[in-house]
């Protein structure tokens, strides 16, 4: 069971983290968080030139990249290999990978709705299974999800990633009892960002991103780093009680 004692307090001082996605936007921010707070950051991504020049600005020494395309079964099992043979072990990993696009259910083909699931969800199952032998190790290790204000409430034109996303929330809450249950000492929760200035969400039109904005009781879009701290809360000792929910950081969106 996970210990009642923090091992860490509030830094992450001497963790390995894992971060899915962490060329750019969110999962960037992430591992310049994790750096900061005095991790060694595992940096996985499809995207190679994005995952080196993140690599290059981070704080400290040590950390890796992986070119880890998170819905092929085979790059978590070398990319985690490696990660084994280096370092023994895991405490924090983050699947923060995804992908969305506006789109109604009754515009998407079987192919667009297996793609969403398979990056947005296949794709948490698939480091959730097979990181869990090394997050073990750890002793006080976490697992953050993202997952978005669309697992929770959804918008016409994002039922398939609404879909996608609640299926990640339900399963990490899923994962953290069953961790409970059989002993593992591994917190898991989710993180439901609203509207995040990144690549991702500029690929909208200037029209859109304006009504997003009013629709925000801040007024805003969040920045990456916004995220990145309440995935490190949630990843870090300060939380050793908080297990099995969710955290919305979305200015008020859902609040309305
Ligand atoms: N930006 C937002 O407004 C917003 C809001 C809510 C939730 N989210 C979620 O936050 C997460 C990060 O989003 P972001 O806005 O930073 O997106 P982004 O597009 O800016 O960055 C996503 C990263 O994931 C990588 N990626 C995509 N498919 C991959 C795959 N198959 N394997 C490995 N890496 C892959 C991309 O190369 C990219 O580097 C996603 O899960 C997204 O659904 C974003």
């Amino acid at each position: 069971m996970p210990s009642a004692k923090p091992a860490n307090g509030r830094g992450h001082g001497g963790r390995i983290a894992l971060v899915t996605g962490a060329a750019k936007g969110i999962g960037a921010a992430t591992a310049r968080a994790f750096a900061e707070a005095g991790a060694t950051v595992i940096l996985c991504d499809i995207d190679e030139e994005g995952l080196a020049a993140t690599v290059a600005e981070l704080q400290g020494e040590g950390h890796r990249t992986f070119r880890l395309d998170v819905t092929v079964e085979e790059d978590w099992l070398s990319a985690l290999a490696e990660v084994e043979k280096v370092f023994g072990r895991l405490d924090v990993l983050v699947n923060n990978a995804g992908w969305g696009t506006l789109r109604t259910i009754f515009d998407t083909s079987f192919e667009q709705w297996r793609k969403l699931i398979a990056i947005n969800l296949d794709s948490v199952f698939l480091g959730t299974r097979h990181a869990m032998p090394l997050l073990e190790k750890s002793g006080s290790a976490a697992i953050v999800n993202v997952s978005s204000i669309r697992g929770l409430v959804v918008g016409v034109g994002a039922g398939p990633y609404s879909a996608a996303k609640a299926g990640v929330h339900i399963f990490s809450k899923a994962t953290a009892i069953e961790c409970a249950a059989t002993g593992r000492a591994v917190r898991v929760n989710s993180v439901h960002p609203g509207f995040v200035d990144t690549p991702l969400s500029r690929a909208t039109s200037d029209e859109a991103r304006a009504a997003r904005r009013q629709s925000v009781p801040q007024g805003r879009y969040a920045t990456p780093e916004e995220i990145a701290d309440a995935i490190l809360f949630l990843a870090s000792d300060a939380a050793s009680y908080v297990n099995g929910t969710e955290l919305v950081v979305d200015g008020g969106f859902t609040a309305t």
